[in-house]
């Protein structure tokens, strides 16, 4: 069994660009809602923006985009707007994975999909098969995602790989069966719409990741703003528990552009 990195077991390498970026995508709704549509125009425009953004990355050097398209929670919606997202994650999957595939992007979808129903699955299957060898960059879409959820099936894998372990388990045991490990973890999280909230995303990898929020809409979010979320990051001093003092000699952790000079 191989191990994984952990970010509370080891220093992770900082790099002025985000090796990993993870999104909320909030504010479909009020978006529509601002110009009098239905919360539909909002999705639906999201999800252009979601094109915008996989492209930005992959201009920035950015190697792994995780976007949070919908939550365990999202369930308790209207029903026409649960299936009218599910209808739009469809039509991404058909119109979209032969274009991701074409520009060498890795595409996962992580969560617990069963419930989506059969045409779903197997979209999301073939998407992920035409895509698996890509390295330019991976863009993994949670999909019924939530960080419990996830620590749960994790623990429950775990447990189940080895029928022999009574205890002393290790965080990179734990971390090797999380949905997402075949990726670092997020180097800077952003949330659009205005909550600063997680929101059940991902409880166990956001452990040292760098907080952005910001009131742009989701539908607003272009790739400027993407350029300040990573600006703001460059300024941050990553710490992992270490003093400043500590980082000065060690040749700092601040992923400024000054370093890059
Ligand atoms: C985010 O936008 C998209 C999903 C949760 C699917 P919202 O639909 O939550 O938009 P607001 O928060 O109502 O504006
Ligand atoms: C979080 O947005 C989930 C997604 C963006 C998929 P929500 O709009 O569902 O979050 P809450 O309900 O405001 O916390
Ligand atoms: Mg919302």
């Amino acid at each position: 069994m191989p191990s994984f990195f952990s970010s509370t077991r080891d220093i992770p390498q900082v790099n002025p660009v985000p090796r990993h970026i993870a999104i909320i995508m909030d504010g479909n709704g009020r978006w529509a809602k601002q110009r009098m549509l239905p919360r539909a125009a909002g999705h639906k425009r999201g999800v252009e923006i979601v094109r915008e953004m996989v492209k930005a990355c992959v201009a920035r050097g950015v190697d792994y985009l995780t976007l949070f398209a919908f939550s365990s929670e999202n369930w308790r919606r209207p029903a026409e707007e649960v299936s009218m997202l599910k209808q739009l994650f469809i039509m991404a999957l058909e119109r979209e994975a032969e274009k991701l595939h074409r520009n060498g992007i890795r595409l996962r979808i992580v969560g617990d999909i069963a419930p989506f129903g059969d045409k779903i699955n197997e979209l999301v299957e073939r998407a992920e098969r035409l895509t698996q060898s890509n390295t330019s960059m991976t863009l993994t879409i949670a999909a019924n995602y939530g960080g419990r959820w996830d620590l749960l099936q994790a623990m429950q894998r775990l447990i189940e790989a080895n029928p022999q372990q009574r205890g002393g388990f290790t965080e990179e045991q734990l971390a090797g069966h999380l949905a997402m490990a075949y990726a670092p973890e997020p180097d800077l999280f952003i949330r659009t719409g205005g909550e600063q909230r997680i929101s059940n995303f991902l409880l166990w990898q956001l452990a040292y990741s760098e907080f952005y929020f910001t009131d742009t809409l989701w539908p607003d979010f272009d790739a400027a703003a993407l350029d300040k979320a990573i600006a703001s990051y460059q300024q941050r001093e990553r710490r992992f528990g270490r003093t400043s003092e500590q980082l000065e000699l060690a040749g700092g952790a601040r992923a400024s552009k000054k370093e890059l000079a």
